[in-house]
């Protein structure tokens, strides 16, 4: 029975195009990628400022394995709480200026953790379109109401605000920067909002963090918003190179998800190289400030490299670039034929995306060089005009 129902499910899913495989990546996570057996540019990464395999990490994981071992044993709550936790927590409040933070193993565990800890049955959580899965499967674990607005639609927020019963607690939860389409929140807005009708504002700063804002602590510290927006989530695994996710915020906060966030209580904690290695691309935020420079030098001349060949693209400035194809079938086959040609961009296709949206999320590192660029350029020209 169960075979039956496994078989089934893969072909519905074929059926439907949207089954999905596994790519194997040999080496390095680099600009360069060997992809299942070929060597190509990669412009689907989330390694945003290359930290991904930059020496200082590198040194950073290799003296904590020898200094602390591998494993951390136990829950941080049981004996897994290790120096270089509070030593990496403590470095993220300071990034972020907030009072304090917390590591949560990974940026799926934290947005449901903090999600289910900060609303319940009977509460209200509005949440953008646009949020990434572990925001909606946060939203759906804490059993409270989920209202979706679309995609940073203030008007039907404030709508909704107004119409929340008034005994209902109220949690606003956004990106600060969109995961898919690479454009900002309008985050100062949402926090007035927030304000007006006795909101909580919860962001996830996934792809901002050492990005955007003094020394890349994100979008809510580049708009002067930290003392406003009191939960402030984001990842380690993307432009800081390693693993593993935080939440900054009040000290407050910190104690009641220790006490409360399930995902946060019930499981290993971090090993101490993943540690090491988030507390040395910390450092480098603040050391290597060109390669933000890079990476927006970068992202100029692919926008208007693309723009120059007549593909329409949207509002994103960011490293995040969408380029829409619409149909899911027509973009996975313009993501092969890029592929074929060498260069790497995946197409994302629903449901990670909504259905007609199809498309190649092509995305920057500060570690392209200008060849790669325009051998990128060069490939999406050919790819369009077979079409
Ligand atoms: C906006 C956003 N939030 C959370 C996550 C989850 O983070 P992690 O990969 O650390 O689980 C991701 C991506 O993976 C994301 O894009």
């Amino acid at each position: 029975m169960a075979g039956n129902f496994i078989e089934e499910e893969l072909k519905r899913l074929k059926e439907q195009g949207v089954y999905r495989k596994l790519r194997h990546v040999e080496g390095e996570q680099g600009a360069i990628l060997t992809l299942d057996g070929r060597e190509v540019l990669n412009f689907s990464s989330n390694n945003y400022l290359g930290l991904a395999n930059h020496p200082a990490l590198r040194a950073a994981a290799v003296a904590a394995i020898e200094r602390y071992g591998c494993g951390s044993g136990a829950s941080r709550l049981i004996s897994g709480n290790m120096t270089l936790h509070e030593e990496l927590e403590a470095k993220i409040a300071a990034l972020k200026g907030t009072g304090a933070a917390l590591v949560f193993n990974s940026g799926y565990q934290a947005n449901i953790g903090i999600l289910s800890v900060l609303a319940d049955e009977g509460d209200l959580i509005l949440s953008d379109a646009l949020n990434h899965a572990s925001i909606i499967d946060g939203c759906r674990l804490s059993r409270a109401k989920s209202v979706i607005y679309p995609h940073s639609d203030l008007a039907r927020l404030e709508d909704e605000l107004k119409k929340a019963p008034a005994s209902a607690r109220k949690l606003i939860v956004t990106e600060t920067l969109f995961s898919m389409d690479g454009d900002e929140a309008l985050l100062v807005e949402i926090v007035e909002l927030a304000e007006r009708y006795g909101a909580l504002v919860m962001v996830d700063e996934a792809h901002a963090t050492g990005v955007f804002g003094p020394n890349g602590a994100g979008l809510v510290a580049k708009l002067g918003l930290v003392e406003r927006v009191p939960v402030q989530m984001g990842t380690l695994g993307k432009a800081l190179g390693g693993f593993g996710a935080y939440v900054a915020g009040s000290r407050k906060l910190r104690e009641l998800l220790i006490n409360r966030a399930r995902s946060f209580i019930f499981t290993t904690s971090l090993p101490p190289a993943v540690m090491a290695m988030a507390i040395a691309a910390i450092e480098i935020l603040y050391k290597e400030p060109e390669r933000r420079l890079a990476l927006w030098h970068n992202c100029r001349a692919l926008r208007d490299g693309l723009k120059g060949l007549g593909f329409s693209l949207g509002e994103s400035q960011s490293q995040i670039q969408p380029l829409v194809i619409g149909d899911a079938q027509k973009c996975m086959a313009f993501s092969e034929r890029l592929l074929e040609k060498g260069v790497f961009a995946q197409g994302i296709r629903p449901p990670t995306v909504p259905p007609g949206t199809s498309r190649l999320r092509i995305t920057l590192m500060a570690t392209h060089t200008h060849e790669h660029i325009h051998r990128a350029l060069k490939a999406f020209e050919e790819v369009k005009n077979e079409n």
